[in-house]
């Protein structure tokens, strides 16, 4: 079990395949990129499959999640997925994405048990796309979704950070086109975590902005007390339902108390948080040829050590040095 001191437990496990990415998000990284991961300080796709086989068997890890960068520039991803799903017990498997290359692997990777995604769309505006991602690749991005959906990686996610001055007044038309397509939307706080370091405070879209920009066309009813469990979208009935939207405000109503996480990096550093400011080397310990015993301790005594929480609206707050691309999202 992987128990830290406030009690909390993880049982989920988010993955970093890759820190490159095929778009160039302005909230995420600058136009010319970053400096990425040199080949052989990645985990090779043995190592992956190792770590997650000890986290299943060992460490009560029941949810896997890829996510990047871009997890679909990982060119060994299906069989990752496919070695995943043969591990005992099988954990359930999803994948963040930003969509562009998911018409191609939709259907091979829930062949290979892939069960759902969650692709990144912050707009509908093919111009305002380009202008956010630095790249003319919004079809693609709307064919990988229709994919997803007709290859059974259901429920579909879809995940939109609202930008000032740019799609900000996109919310209620996304939400039509979310339940026009049975997309489960969701729109998510801008955080601290672009490798710019341009995030700020006031220039944010809040959860509360959202949730008034979307009651000028919705009727939007809070999902009950406990559906939530350590998700960390807040859920809302649209309309009275079916459909529902969420909101993950990890800014204004940080979730810390019942996180349930933790993450490896694409060059195998056990994060206790997306903005813990510590990392746990396992990729030498991988390499040095410690049997799984040493790795499940040396990751549990990693977990232990978790903070409280981010304390993102706190002023004392220090964002990372790593950006999200290369921690994992
Ligand atoms: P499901 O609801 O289970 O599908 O997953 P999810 O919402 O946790 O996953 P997803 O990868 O789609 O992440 C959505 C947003 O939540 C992204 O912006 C993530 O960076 C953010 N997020 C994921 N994990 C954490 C976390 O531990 N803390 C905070 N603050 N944000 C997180
Ligand atoms: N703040 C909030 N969300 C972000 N994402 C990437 N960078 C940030 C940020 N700084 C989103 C992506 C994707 C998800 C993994 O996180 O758009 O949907
Ligand atoms: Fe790529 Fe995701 Fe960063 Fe956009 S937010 S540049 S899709 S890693």
């Amino acid at each position: 079990m992987l128990i830290d001191t406030y009690g909390r437990v993880a049982t989920d496990l988010r993955v970093s395949l890759t820190d490159r990415c095929n778009l160039r998000c302005t909230y995420c990284m600058p136009e010319e990129g970053l400096q990425w991961l040199a080949k052989p300080d990645l985990l090779t796709d043995d190592e992956i499959v190792r770590l997650i086989d000890i986290a299943v068997t060992s460490l009560g890890i029941e949810e896997v999640r890829f996510t990047g960068g871009e997890p679909l520039l990982r060119p060994g991803l299906v069989g990752i997925v496919e070695r995943v799903a043969a591990l005992a017990p099988r954990p359930q498997m999803s994948l963040t994405t930003n969509g562009i290359g998911l018409k191609r692997t939709a259907a091979a990777l829930k062949a290979a048990g892939l069960d759902r995604v969650n692709v990144s769309l912050d707009t509908l505006r093919p111009d305002v796309f380009k202008t956010l991602t630095r790249r003319n690749r919004h079809q693609d991005v709307l064919e990988g979704l229709e994919a997803a959906r007709e290859a059974g990686l259901t429920p579909v996610k879809v995940n939109s950070v609202l930008m000032p001055g740019l799609n900000d007044d996109e919310a209620p038309d996304l939400l039509a086109w979310a339940v026009e397509h049975d997309y489960e939307l969701r729109f998510i706080e801008q955080m601290p975590l672009d490798a710019q370091h341009g995030w700020k405070r006031e220039g944010m879209i809040t959860a509360g902005d959202i949730l008034t920009s979307l009651r000028t066309r919705f009727e939007l009813t809070a999902e009950g007390a406990g559906e939530r469990g350590s998700a960390p979208a807040e859920r809302w009935l649209v309309d009275g339902g079916p459909h529902r939207v969420g909101v993950i405000a990890s800014v204004t109503r940080p979730f810390c108390s019942a996180c349930d996480r933790t993450r490896l990096t694409a060059d195998g550093q056990v994060r206790t948080c997306l903005f813990a400011t510590e990392e746990t080397d396992l990729r030498a310990a991988l390499r040095s040829d410690a049997p799984d015993e040493e790795i499940a301790r040396i990751w549990r005594l990693a977990m232990w050590g978790k903070k409280a929480g981010a304390g993102l609206d706190d002023p004392t707050f220090v964002q990372p040095d790593r950006p999200m691309s290369a921690i994992g999202g």
